[in-house]
């Protein structure tokens, strides 16, 4: 029987119940929790009826958009003839087997790179950087370097919330009271021009200065020290950063001439997301190991896929002989019903044509919030990448000066665009909305997100003008 305890409603029984990840339980008791019913295409609809634009899909992820029949019915299919099979002991469902030659064919294909052979699954995106940071450790250690096991990432950076992985990532609200970052993560500066540019620093000068950041880290660690270094393409919780200009190419060389593995954490801006197949295509990077999820299953599903170079392969495979087996995996690797549903997922992304459509409406995105929020003294920049758009928020346009600590225009703004029926994410490191919904979204669907999302901004402006001055 599916009931719940009688004479308690819903939102009663959460708040009785529910420890909610990455909420405020104070929050919570005072304002109950926002109940969600169904959902389809780019609209989501919440327990009291009413619609809402889902301009984050979801937490970046939905990209088919929700209620995909033809993703659903793999996924049903998949549960009647093989509801699980685990891939220990060199055991494998078909279906799996199937994806991994997809996700090699698209690498090679979609982004040139040809040296990435091997796929282990987990999944979530935060199993997937746990399964880079042991892997890195674990081929140092076949190579004899054993000292050889820091990785650098940098502040700002968001790979997830396992222990390994909220080390990884950069953002201090995550680490503290947890005791983290892990001892040998180091985090090098973050590359955010519009916010951390010196006066008159032009994006060249500015780049150069984050990568000379990360070789003095380097050096004053000693390269001997540091395995990796991770990055997500575009940095997303961060709040939507793209790499200034030139910045890979001079990381990469950097990396190169330290035998330091690249980890391209493309857990958001893999699977069309930046209007390219993978930003490991995109930016022409070499990456060793790239951490996938969200995009691979369109969030029907959790899964996650860490792709593997060719060094790092042949590595484990020359040793394999004398070090037995691989001791890692979980219970859920290579799960077969979410292999069904990657498969009918990227179908769908093929067909539909939905990287070309994110490379299309992207810009459309970009100008119609760009408009949107032009006469807004608040709002600082509004930038992105095909369906990733950040607005970032200061208290001052003509000075672009920081909002003061604590302050956080971008959660009253979120706050209007609810109530006017349109969902913007609101960050946890600088001010900033972001915008990344559905790749299916269409033109009229922009257009309605971008006018509510205009008019909520209205709306909160005497609440703005109080907390940053008028
Ligand atoms: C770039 C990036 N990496 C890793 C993760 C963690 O993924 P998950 O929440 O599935 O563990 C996220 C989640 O937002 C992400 O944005």
């Amino acid at each position: 029987m599916n009931e719940t305890r009688p004479n308690r409603t819903l939102d009663v029984i959460d708040q009785s119940t529910m420890l909610h990840p990455v909420s405020s339980i104070a929050e919570l008791k005072t304002n109950g929790p926002t109940l969600y019913r169904s959902a389809n295409g780019s609209i989501l609809q919440d327990s009291t009826g009413r619609e809402h634009v889902d301009m984050g899909a979801g937490l970046w992820c939905v990209n088919v958009g929700y209620g995909r029949e033809e993703v659903v019915k793999a996924g049903a299919d998949a549960l009647k003839t093989l509801s699980y099979q685990h891939h220990f002991a060199n055991s494998a469902a078909e279906d799996t087997v199937r994806v991994s030659d997809r996700l090699i064919q698209l690498f090679h294909e979609q982004a040139g790179a040809t040296h990435l052979n091997r796929v282990f699954y987990g999944s979530s995106g935060s199993d997937a950087n746990d399964t880079a940071y042991k892997l890195v450790r674990y081929y140092n250690n076949l190579r004899g370097k054993p000292e050889k096991k820091k990785i650098i990432s940098r502040i700002g950076a968001y790979h997830g919330l396992t222990a390994a992985s909220t080390s990884l990532t950069g953002i201090d609200a995550y680490h503290k009271m947890f005791d983290l970052p892990l001892p040998d993560v180091l985090h090098t500066s973050c590359p955010h021009y519009f916010r951390y540019a010196k006066p008159g620093e032009s994006e060249a000068e500015f780049s150069d200065r984050m990568v000379a950041d990360l070789a003095s880290l380097i050096e004053r660690e000693g390269a001997d020290t540091i395995a990796a270094f991770i990055a997500e393409p575009v940095m997303g919780t961060g709040g939507v950063f793209l790499p200034p200009v030139g910045y890979f190419d001079n990381v990469q060389k950097l990396l190169d001439k330290h035998d330091i593995l690249l980890i391209a954490d493309e857990v958001i801006s893999g699977f069309g997301r930046l209007g390219h197949w993978f930003a490991t295509g995109a930016f022409n990077l070499k990456p060793d190991i790239v951490s996938l999820a969200k995009g691979l299953t369109s969030a029907y599903f959790p899964m996650s896929a860490s792709v593997i170079s060719d060094r790092v392969y042949d590595v484990l495979a020359a040793a394999s002989p004398e070090t037995g087996a691989f001791m890692h995996g979980f219970t859920y690797s290579g799960h077969p019903v979410g292999s069904a549903i990657a498969l009918a997922n990227i179908d769908v992304i093929e067909k539909e044509d939905l990287v070309a459509r994110a490379a299309e409406n992207g810009p459309y995105l970009l100008e119609a919030l760009k408009d949107a929020t032009q006469s807004c003294p608040y709002v600082g920049d509004v930038r992105g990448m095909g369906l990733m758009v950040g607005v970032e928020y200061v208290s001052d346009k003509e000075t672009n000066a920081e909002c003061p600590q604590g302050t956080a225009p971008h959660k009253i703004v979120s706050k209007h665009a609810f109530l006017e029926g349109v969902l913007p994410r609101a960050l946890p490191f600088l001010p900033v909305n972001s915008f990344s919904p559905p790749l299916t979204i269409t033109r009229s669907e922009i257009d309605e997100g971008v006018s509510r999302f205009g008019r909520a901004l209205q709306n909160a402006r005497p609440e703005l003008e109080q907390l940053l001055g008028a």
